[in-house]
């Protein structure tokens, strides 16, 4: 296996984990929200909380470090952003997941200070779910599409 095949794997399972947490948050948790007391919903929150906030930084760091180190390969690419399709699409991921990490300081600040409220919490991963939405199309289709 070459290096950029083990990153390109790497990449892949560390995308599956966090985009699927997310996916599962938005799709699933929020509807099940409906058939669970309140009390006992925000029991299971804490504990889902806790364990994301545990297990997600390695996540993040394998999804950016393999991304990063995918990435430069294709650096002469992404210098002219506007001269070919793919290096245009490829920024625009990136910039779309760098606002992805964004996000994720921002819940871990707010959870740190205890300012997570439910409805801040639910924005954040409403926003996540479209930005990954918008990261898997591009990393798709930058590749089958050309202009
Ligand atoms: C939230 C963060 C990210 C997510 C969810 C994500 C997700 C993905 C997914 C699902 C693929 C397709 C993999 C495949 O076809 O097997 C991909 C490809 C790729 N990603 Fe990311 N990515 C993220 C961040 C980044 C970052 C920060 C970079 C670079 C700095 C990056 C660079 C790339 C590159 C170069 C590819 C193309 C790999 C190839 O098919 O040859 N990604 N990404």
């Amino acid at each position: 296996m070459n290096h950029y095949t083990l990153l390109l794997v790497l990449h892949l399972f560390a995308a599956f984990v966090f985009v699927g947490t997310v996916f599962f948050e938005v799709l699933i948790l929020e509807n099940a929200r409906k058939h669970v007391p309140r009390n006992a919903m925000h029991q299971i929150e804490v504990a889902i909380g806790k364990r994301a906030s545990r297990l997600m930084p390695w996540v993040l760091l394998v999804l950016y470090t393999s991304g990063l180190g995918m990435a430069w390969q294709y650096r002469n690419l992404l210098a002219h952003p506007l001269d070919n399709s793919f290096g245009l699409m490829l920024l625009i991921k990136i910039v779309l997941a760098l606002s992805v990490f964004g996000h994720f300081v921002t819940a871990m600040t707010l959870r740190r200070k205890g300012r997570l409220f439910p409805s801040v919490s639910r924005r954040i991963h409403l926003s996540l779910f479209c930005h990954m939405v918008g990261i898997v199309l591009l990393a798709k289709l930058m590749f089958r599409l050309s202009w």
